[in-house]
């Protein structure tokens, strides 16, 4: 039986953030999960889309409840702004989807000098989910949902002594150290959340090949390079919709049998109904991960190491 956005479950008096809640797959995970009751934070970066994304949402569903937050994944100080509106707002977090990302695009910085598909698809959402965590901590069983790709598959683990590139940079390489960091990323903060006894799960999902803006941007930012052209027709011609390719990761998110750990893809690679997935390339990974947070932590200024602190704050415990 295929899983559709009808199978998720009432989610009145959940709140959820959506990164990149502007567009694409942000757009339709915002939307499914307004749809069903949820009070969405959609956090975007081009507010003149996110302006649009609420009215579209709005169409279908006209009591959606929405709140639009700024935010700039290519900059901590962005990331710390939209944070801190957040908390400001809300008690308690169910759901963070971390969705955003840019891929295949020439050499760039963010703000703080990262490497900008590294900088935003990881940096700035280990630093956006550390800053969210009390909130996270505070419901009863809160997901983290971090949005990866088959490109993971390709992706080098990050190298503490060079986690920028220099001087080695390649489009995709970068995407695929950046997708291998958001895969390694969702495992390793699960496996803090079980040590610490926390009252939160971490889960990955990939959305196999979605029609998008994704290819497109790669296209425009490259200038029309070859291998982005190639991804961008194979998108539209055998991508699956937006709607169908935000599957996985609303499973995730809202499925009550998916738990902490667990990955959701298509069920056939790049397309099909969203299904559990192994999790592969499981040599190296514990140490891939112990270098990931190494990289994030010296990178951003942020550390985890207060979740079980957190988690008895936010209960009560002294
Ligand atoms: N589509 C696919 O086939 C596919 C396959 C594998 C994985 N994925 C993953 O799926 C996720 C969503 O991509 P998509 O397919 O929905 O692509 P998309 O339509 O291009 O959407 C990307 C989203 O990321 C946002 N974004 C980019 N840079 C940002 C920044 N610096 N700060 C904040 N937001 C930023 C964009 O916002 P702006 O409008 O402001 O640029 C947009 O909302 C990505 O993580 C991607 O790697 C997609």
């Amino acid at each position: 039986m295929s899983w559709t956005a009808a199978d998720i479950p009432d989610q009145t008096g959940r709140t959820a953030v959506v990164t990149g809640a502007n567009g694409g797959l942000g757009l339709e995970t915002a939307r499914a999960l307004a749809a069903t009751g949820a009070h969405v934070v959609m956090a975007a970066r081009n507010q003149d889309k996110a302006a649009e994304a609420v009215a579209d949402i709005r169409r279908g569903t006209p009591d959606a409840s929405l709140v639009l937050v700024a935010l700039d994944l290519g900059s901590q100080a962005s990331v710390r702004d939209a944070a801190e509106r957040i908390l400001a707002a809300h008690e308690k977090l169910d759901i963070l989807v971390n969705n955003a990302g840019v891929m295949g695009i020439p050499e760039r910085r963010t703000a703080d000098g990262f490497e900008m598909q590294f900088g935003v698809d990881h940096l700035g959402h280990y630093a956006l989910t550390v800053l969210l965590m009390p909130a996270l901590l505070r419901a009863d069983a809160a997901r983290v949902v971090t949005v990866t790709s088959t490109a993971h598959h390709m992706g080098r683990a990050v190298d503490p002594a060079n986690p920028h590139l220099d001087g080695k940079y390649g489009p995709w390489r970068a995407y695929g150290q950046a997708k291998l960091a958001n895969f390694h990323f969702g495992i390793g903060l699960q496996r803090r959340l079980a040590a610490a006894g926390a009252p939160a799960a971490s889960l990955i999902a990939h959305p196999g090949l979605s029609n998008t803006d994704l290819q497109a941007v790669s296209v425009r930012e490259t200038g029309g390079g070859l291998s982005q052209r190639f991804f961008h027709r194979l998108a539209r011609s055998t991508g699956m919709s937006p709607e169908e390719g935000a599957r996985p990761q609303l499973r995730a998110a809202t499925d009550p049998e998916a738990k902490g750990g667990e990955f959701y893809a298509p069920r056939f690679v790049n397309s099909g109904s969203p299904a559990r997935r192994p999790i592969l390339r499981r040599i190296g990974m514990d140490d891939a991960i112990a270098r990931l947070w190494e990289v994030s932590e010296r990178e951003t200024g942020l550390k985890f190491d207060s979740l079980s602190s957190t988690a008895a704050r936010s209960s009560g415990t002294p």
